[in-house]
């Protein structure tokens, strides 16, 4: 059971978070993450989806060649696609990027939070392509990308959990920075475990949750709905019928 001082500092966090949070929002986005065009096209049929995330071990997963995964998920998709490089040095990252640019319109470039990477993002959003930095892990990372103009930054909460650290306490950071100085960069929650990571995420104001598809169905799910639901069902039996 979560003990009272751990509550408080939670509930803080949650306080700070959304009191510095509320400019430019207008409701948290819901993109998948994953290149499974299979779990794509359901998430969509549901009609909730406003973007997809992939990495190259999503893309490994399919089996599929990088530019056909993304070919196959713009057609579905018309929302931000991000499409992650694989270059460590600004130049290769660059190249990467123009290429995966032209695969559709709405393909943002993801690209890792290394000082290489920061340079890329500031070339890239001077040529008005869109940038989603990725793997980071830090307050001062997140200030880093959005100073060098990054559309999305993707703190992951599940990584920095595995390893005992509070993952959401990290949201709550970059949307307090982001917030003091209308940084424009929006704040992509990644590495998304478990609907609670999307609960805090919403209530600390966070601009997008980037959710396994897994996950996306367990937030429909609650046992009282299935339990209502058959009641219900079983109820209507007994209505006489006209
Ligand atoms: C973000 O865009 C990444 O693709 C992803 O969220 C990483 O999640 P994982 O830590 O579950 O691999």
């Amino acid at each position: 059971m979560e003990s009272v001082y751990a509550a408080a500092i939670h509930d803080s966090l949650l306080d700070a978070a959304s009191a510095s949070s509320k400019e430019n929002l207008t409701n948290m986005k819901i993109f998948i993450d994953t290149a499974d065009i299979n779990e794509i096209r359901d998430a969509n049929d549901m009609g909730l989806l406003d973007g997809v995330t992939t990495n190259p071990s999503l893309v490994a997963k399919t089996g599929k060649p990088f530019t056909e995964v993304l070919e196959e998920i713009c057609e579905v998709v018309k929302g931000p696609v991000s499409a992650e490089v694989v270059s460590t040095d600004a130049v290769g990252m660059l190249a990467e990027a123009r290429e995966l640019a032209k695969v559709a319109d709405n393909i943002v470039i993801k690209i890792p939070l290394i000082t290489e990477g920061l340079k890329a993002t500031r070339t890239l959003t001077d040529e008005g392509i869109k940038t989603n930095v990725t793997l980071c892990f830090s307050p001062t990372q997140a200030w880093l990308a959005a100073k060098a103009g990054a559309t999305y930054v993707s703190p992951f909460v599940g990584r920095l959990d595995d390893v005992s650290t509070e993952g959401m306490a990290l949201i709550s950071q970059i949307l307090t920075i982001y917030g003091n100085y209308d940084f424009e960069t929006q704040v992509l929650v990644a590495s998304v475990r478990h609907p609670v990571h999307v609960l805090e995420a919403a209530m600390m104001g966070a601009h997008v949750a980037t959710i396994p598809f897994k996950v996306i169905a367990q937030l429909a799910k609650h046992p009282l709905t299935d339990i209502g639901l058959e009641r219900f069902l079983a109820d209507w039996q007994k209505v006489p019928k006209d």
